[in-house]
């Protein structure tokens, strides 16, 4: 790698000004942060629509606010879209932006459909133009890099080897199969136009800034108001859980060193059943509060019906970016779960403003009180 103030150089792919989108999320603003930190020569326009899940407290004290760009917009803008590649010379794009909660794509799956396909669709046609067609970069100079989720493989067996690679796609849900048709596109762009794609298919992460209808921090949050802990089902699923962080650097790993057409799994070798993640979460809030009213916070657990068509298990095989990029987790669970819980503890301003917003309120009242009796 040769870097110059202006230009990163990773054996002959110059990254110098990316297209994050869906960069004011969970993961795509940490992913903003650990590309300003790592990478002095890269400028970052950050394209988001700023749904319910978007927060731009999530782009506060960035490590360079100098190189970075926010724009409010939709990745469907085909005009929008096509207009940031030029203005801004765009040669990488990193594809964050998307519909993310299984539950809501079980309400409702049209945004999904939207977002998730049609975004996507959006972004590879004008990406085609720009650099295929209008030869604005040569070829080895640009990257489509996309992210995308485990969920694609479908549901493992107690038995059955993690995913790898090559493990057949069979998706469950419709957020999902939203992801895969997404998935299938970038790969069809890379194969018939010649696009230089990327896909990483990663576990379910935690940490910092995560939105709170997801398991982690609804519990987190759940249990430090003496809310009740809801587990669907028997709680015996199983999910590969990873520290952000490590897929930030994992995701830096590709763009940087991984070679284009190529897929990577990315996960933490960390399979704990969600009942025994919700359990560790509330060990460490035991730890934190022992003179809490609420101790042992896992008084507060209660199994509550089932998600329709729930995955049991997912495990992630991440041999092949282990091998040829050198990525591995950091955080061991335990170590990043500590690290989220006191996150969560001291960003009081940034969870009142969440749990103030009233779509947090009406997902929870009608996602957990019409049809689940938590009581
Ligand atoms: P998130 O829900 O926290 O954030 C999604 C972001 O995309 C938000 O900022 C939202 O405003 C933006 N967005 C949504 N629709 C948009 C649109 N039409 N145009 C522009 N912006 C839009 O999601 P996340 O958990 O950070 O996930 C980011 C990506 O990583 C997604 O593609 C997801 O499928 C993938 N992924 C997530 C996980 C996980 O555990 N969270 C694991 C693997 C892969
Ligand atoms: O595997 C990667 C995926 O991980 C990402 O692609 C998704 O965007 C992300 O949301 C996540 O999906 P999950 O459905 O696995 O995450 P969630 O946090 O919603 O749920 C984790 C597990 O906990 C799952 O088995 C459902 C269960 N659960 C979840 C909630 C919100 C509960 O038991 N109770 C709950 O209240």
């Amino acid at each position: 790698m040769i870097q110059s103030a202006f230009r990163v150089l990773y054996f002959g792919y110059a990254m110098n000004t990316l297209l994050i989108t869906g960069g004011a999320g969970f993961i795509g603003s940490n992913f903003v942060r650990y590309l300003l930190s790592v990478e002095p020569g890269v400028r970052i326009v950050n394209l988001d629509a700023l749904t319910y899940a978007g927060n731009l407290a999530n782009l506060t004290d960035l490590p360079a606010p100098d190189r970075h760009v926010f724009i409010r917009g939709n990745v469907c803008d085909d005009s929008l879209v096509r207009r940031l590649l030029r203005e801004y010379d765009i040669d990488t794009i990193v594809h964050f932006a998307a519909e993310t909660h299984v539950d809501r794509s079980i309400y409702g799956p049209s945004q999904f459909i939207q977002t998730n396909i049609v975004g996507t669709f959006t972004l590879l046609e004008a990406v085609k133009q720009f650099w295929v067609d209008e030869k604005a970069f040569s070829l080895a100079d640009v990257r489509f890099h996309h992210i995308s989720t485990d969920e694609v493989y479908g549901s493992l067996g107690p038995e059955d080897p993690p995913f790898s690679e090559t493990t057949p796609y069979a998706p469950n849900s419709p957020y999902a199969a939203s992801k895969a048709s997404s998935d299938h596109l970038v790969r069809a762009y890379g194969h018939t136009y010649g696009l230089p794609v990327s896909i990483s298919n990663c576990s379910n992460n935690y940490g910092p800034h995560q939105y709170p209808e997801k398991l982690i921090p609804l519990v987190i949050l759940n249990a430090l108001g003496g809310q009740l802990l809801p587990i669907y089902g028997d709680g015996k699923q199983i999910r590969d859980w990873l520290f952000v962080e490590d897929h930030c650097e994992a995701i830096w790993k590709v763009l940087a060193a991984g070679i284009p057409g190529e897929t990577y799994n990315i996960g933490g070798s960390t399979q704990p059943s969600n009942i025994e993640i919700v359990e560790i979460v509330c060990s460490i809030l035991d730890e934190r509060f022992p003179d809490s009213a609420y101790v042992p916070h896992k008084s507060l657990i209660r199994s509550v019906v089932d998600r329709p068509g729930h995955d049991r298990r997912y495990a992630i095989d991440h041999t092949k970016i282990s091998r040829e990029l050198g990525w591995r987790p950091r955080e061991s669970l335990d170590s990043g779960l500590q690290k989220t819980v006191d996150w969560y503890l001291a960003n009081t301003e940034w969870v009142a403003t969440i749990l103030d917003d009233p779509s947090l309120e009406a997902w929870i009242d009608k996602h957990y009180s019409r049809d689940r009796d938590i009581q």
